[in-house]
């Protein structure tokens, strides 16, 4: 009888406990839904003039010396219902973009606009600014902002070939909010491609037999980058084939129909190498060129965790050998064991992959300008999209005086 009043008194402690949890927490709720009710000032568009000189965005601020995202959350309203309407301020020259709300139609965020026309900027609830346009033209910056107007810095290009060149970088380096970029950690997701678990049923075709003594080919245009791919490939041509076409080797493509399906027609392997060593920096190169034509990219760079992004067990990394050599060997020990190769492309069975294209950026930057709708800014666009820390550097000289064009 004692033990089951001790019980009983027991699970009334904890009743009036789990009573005090719940009544607390909707407390804070309340509190917050107060917070918030008082603090969004969204619904009612407030234009603002003002003259760039004297806004406060251009300031550096000193709180965010170390935090390249400053954020500030407040949620958006559940009841929200708006169309976000983005203004593609700046974007690559003689390229129309495609506007209108039914560029959206397609998405899973479906709620947005786009215009070219900038003479809507007061309407604007998001502008676009391409920082990788060489001939940013004067009225590019504008001379207006909402305070609730989101500016998106976008580019496809990794930080070591520079953004907002000249005057228009220190114009815009403090008063970005979104960044859409290949980065893992944009906040707009434009990779150059991605892979999900597979949709549609997998017709396994059985692996090409290609000509073993012709295994690696490499399609190339820039001779000289910065991450020196070039001086890795002569070095590796010492030990294994590797067949040049493009500008800067001795092979062409056909003159009709697509190379690279030529290329994959023909060779095993593709080099992927990037022009920068540059964090998250994957492009077209392994996505669209090597893994969706069936070539094995050999990709190379320090700085980024290609397993991170591709699929397992999709690619080879240069890097992972130490030496060419040891890649060459490793090469031609998957040439003469065709069961290891075809390992290679085991993950066609559970994922397929798609490229980044540019409804990638637009759905995406729909879908998080409704997140979004919270004061976000980059502090210092510098530190987020930054050379010195996110690229690695090889030294300029070297494939100078390889004499290379
Ligand atoms: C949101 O807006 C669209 C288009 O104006 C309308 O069709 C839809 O019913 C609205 N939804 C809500 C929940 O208000
Ligand atoms: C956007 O960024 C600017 C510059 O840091 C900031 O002043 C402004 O409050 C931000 N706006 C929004 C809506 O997040």
């Amino acid at each position: 009888m004692a033990i089951s009043c001790v019980g009983i008194l027991k699970r009334i402690i904890t009743i009036n406990i789990l009573v005090g949890v719940v009544f607390f927490l909707n407390y804070k709720l309340t509190e917050r839904e107060r917070g918030q009710t008082l603090t969004y000032s969204f619904q009612s568009p407030a234009i603002v003039e003002n003259d760039v000189a004297d806004v406060d965005y251009y300031q550096d601020d000193n709180d965010d010396k170390n935090r390249a995202h400053a954020v500030d959350m407040v949620a958006p309203p559940k009841d929200d219902n708006k169309t976000m309407l983005i203004l593609i301020q700046s974007w690559w020259e003689h390229e129309n973009y495609k506007t209108g709300s039914t560029q959206f139609q397609e998405c899973e965020e479906t709620r947005c606009d786009i215009t070219m026309d900038k003479s809507r900027i007061r309407e604007a609830d998001a502008l676009v600014f391409l920082g990788q346009s060489y001939n940013f033209v004067k009225g590019d910056i504008p001379t207006y902002r909402r305070p609730d107007q989101k500016w998106i810095f976008v580019t496809r290009e990794a930080p070591l070939r520079g953004y907002f060149v000249n005057s228009n970088h220190a114009v815009l380096r403090h008063a970005i909010n979104l960044t859409a970029t290949y980065r893992a950690d944009a906040d707009i997701q434009w990779p150059y491609g991605y892979y999900l678990p597979r949709t549609t049923p997998y017709i396994q075709k059985p692996l090409q037999r290609k000509d073993p003594k012709n295994a690696i080919t490499w399609l190339i245009s820039h001779c000289r980058a910065n991450s020196q791919r070039m001086s890795y490939i002569l070095d590796l041509q010492r030990y294994i084939n590797v067949d040049i076409y493009g500008r800067c080797g001795p092979y062409g493509c056909p003159e009709t129909g697509s190379c690279v399906e030529y290329l994959a027609s023909k060779y095993s392997f593709y080099i992927a190498f990037e022009n920068t060593d540059c964090e998250d920096y994957i492009t077209e190169k392994v996505w669209e060129n090597a893994l969706n034509t069936g070539m094995v990219p050999i990709v190379r760079g320090t700085k980024t965790d290609f397993s991170k992004f591709l699929p397992p067990n999709s690619f080879i990394h240069a890097e992972s050998f130490g030496t060419a050599e040891y890649l060459a060997k490793y090469i031609k020990y998957l040439i003469d064991t065709p069961s290891e190769y075809a390992k290679y492309f085991e993950w066609k069975k559970s994922y397929e992959t798609f490229l980044g294209g540019q409804m990638v950026f637009r759905c995406n930057m729909c879908k998080v300008l409704h997140e979004t709708r919270y004061e976000q800014r980059i502090a210092d666009l510098d530190k987020a999209w930054n050379a010195e820390r996110q690229c690695f550097k090889y030294h300029a000289e070297l494939e100078k005086e390889l004499g290379l064009p």
